[in-house]
C-alpha cells in the first residue's frame, strides 16, 4: 500500500514493527465507537454461530428488509457490502465513472477506487482558514458553470479526516443542481450517526442521481467483522449487486447488524457519551501549547501541531508509548503538521493528552 493510501487502525503492523503485542496499543488512529460493540448484537452474533457450517445469505435479505423498514425504502434500493470500502470500490465500475470531483481533504479510497477503474480525479479542497468547512458553494458554482466535465461528485458528510459536517439542506441543493447537469452525487455518511440531522439518506427515495453510503464498522464498533451498505435508485443498486462477488458479507456480520439496528439504548448511550467526552477532550487538547483543534461533529478530532513540529515524528513518538494516532501529512490538502485522533474513553484520552503535552514540552 503506497503512502497516499495509508489508513489508521493497523495495530498488527504496529505490533510487528515494535515488538509490543497488538492488544497493548491504544488505537486513536481508527475512529471506532469507544463504548465498543452493542451487547445485544454481540449476543445475536453468538447465537448465530451454529450457522457457520452454511454459506451466508448472498442477498442479505433479512438485513436489507430491516434496513428498508428503518429508512422506509424498498429493499431493492439497498446493497450490503463487506464494509463500505467494498461498495466504494464497486461504484466506479458500476457507474462508469470517468471523472470524479472529490471534496477534499478527504478519505483516500474514493480516489484510489476511481483511479483503479481507469477514471480521473479532481479535487476542490476546503480551506484551512475556514476550519476545513467543505466548500459546497464552490462545488455548486463549478457544477452550475460546468467548468469541470465531471460525471460524479463525492462528498463525505461529516467529512473524514477533518470532522466538519454540512447541513442536509446544502447537500440537497447540490444534489438538485447536479441532477440538472446529469451528474451523480455519492454521499458517504459513514460517521453521520453522530449528527443524524445532516443525513440525506431518505432523499434516495426520490433523487435518482443520489447514492448514500453507510457503514456499521464505526458507530457499531465492528471493523473486524466488516459491513456497510449503499442506498440509491433500484436500477443503479442492481448494477452494483451484479458486480459483487458472491457471499462477500459474512453471516456473523449480518446477524450482528440486524440486532444492532434494534438496539436503540446503545445508540442513545453512545451519542450521550460522545457529546460529553468530545467536549472535555477538545478543551484539554486546546490547552496544549500551539495545538489547533478543528471543530468536529464526528467521533474524531483533527489537530494541527505547532509550526516546528511534524505529524510523522509525533505519531512515531506516541507509537513507542503504545498510542496510535493517524498521521495525516500524506492526505492531499492537509499540511505536514496535521494528525487525527479518535475520541476514546476518558482515561485513554487523558493519557494521550498527557503524552502530547510531554512531547510538546520536550525537544522537537
Ligand atoms: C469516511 C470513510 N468512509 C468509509 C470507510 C470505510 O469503512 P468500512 O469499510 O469499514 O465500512 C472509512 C474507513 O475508515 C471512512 O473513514
Amino acid at each position: 500500500m503506497t503512502a497516499d493510501f495509508v489508513h489508521g487502525g493497523n495495530v498488527y503492523e504496529a505490533a510487528r514493527t515494535s515488538g509490543r503485542a497488538s492488544n497493548r496499543f491504544v488505537d486513536f488512529s481508527a475512529s471506532i465507537n469507544p463504548l465498543g460493540p452493542s451487547p445485544v448484537a454481540v449476543r445475536a452474533l453468538r447465537h448465530s454461530l451454529p450457522q457457520l457450517i452454511h454459506y451466508p445469505d448472498p442477498d442479505c435479505v433479512t438485513l436489507r428488509l430491516a434496513l428498508a423498514e428503518r429508512w422506509r425504502l424498498a429493499s431493492d434500493q439497498i446493497v450490503v457490502g463487506n464494509g463500505s470500502s467494498e461498495l466504494i470500490h464497486l461504484l466506479p465500475r458500476a457507474l462508469g465513472i470517468r471523472h470524479a470531483l472529490l471534496i477534499g481533504p478527504t478519505f483516500s479510497e474514493y480516489a484510489r477506487a476511481v483511479a483503479l477503474a481507469g477514471g480521473k480525479v479532481s479535487y476542490l479542497h476546503a480551506r484551512r482558514s475556514e476550519d476545513y468547512r467543505p466548500p459546497l458553494e464552490l462545488v455548486l458554482q463549478a457544477v452550475r458553470r460546468s467548468r469541470r466535465p465531471v460525471d460524479t461528485i463525492f462528498l463525505c458528510n461529516p467529512n473524514s479526516p477533518t470532522g466538519q459536517a454540512v447541513p442536509a439542506e446544502s447537500v440537497r441543493k447540490l444534489v438538485q443542481a447536479a441532477a440538472r447537469r446529469r451528474l451523480r452525487v455519492v454521499v458517504d455518511e459513514t460517521f453521520v450517526e453522530y449528527c443524524a440531522d445532516r443525513s440525506v439518506l431518505c432523499d434516495a427515495r426520490r433523487s435518482a442521481n443520489l447514492l448514500v453510503l453507510r457503514s456499521f464498522t464505526k458507530f457499531y464498533a465492528m471493523p473486524a467483522l466488516r459491513l456497510g451498505y449503499l442506498v440509491g435508485a433500484a436500477p443503479l443498486i442492481q448494477l452494483i449487486r451484479s458486480l459483487q462477488p458472491p457471499w462477500s458479507v459474512n453471516m456473523p456480520a449480518q446477524a450482528y447488524a440486524v440486532a444492532a439496528l434494534g438496539d436503540r439504548r446503545y445508540v442513545g448511550r453512545s451519542l450521550a457519551y460522545m457529546q460529553r467526552e468530545r467536549t472535555s477532550f477538545v478543551m484539554n487538547l486546546m490547552a496544549l501549547p500551539g495545538v489547533r483543534v478543528y471543530p468536529s461533529e464526528a467521533n474524531f478530532l483533527l489537530l494541527e501541531l505547532p509550526a516546528s513540529r511534524s505529524a510523522r515524528v509525533c505519531a512515531a513518538t506516541l507509537a513507542r508509548q503504545g498510542l496510535l494516532i493517524r498521521d495525516c501529512s500524506s492526505v492531499p490538502g492537509l499540511n505536514r503538521r496535521t494528525v487525527r485522533v479518535a475520541v476514546r474513553r476518558l482515561v485513554q484520552n487523558r493519557r494521550l493528552t498527557a503524552a502530547l503535552r510531554q512531547w510538546l514540552g520536550g525537544q522537537a
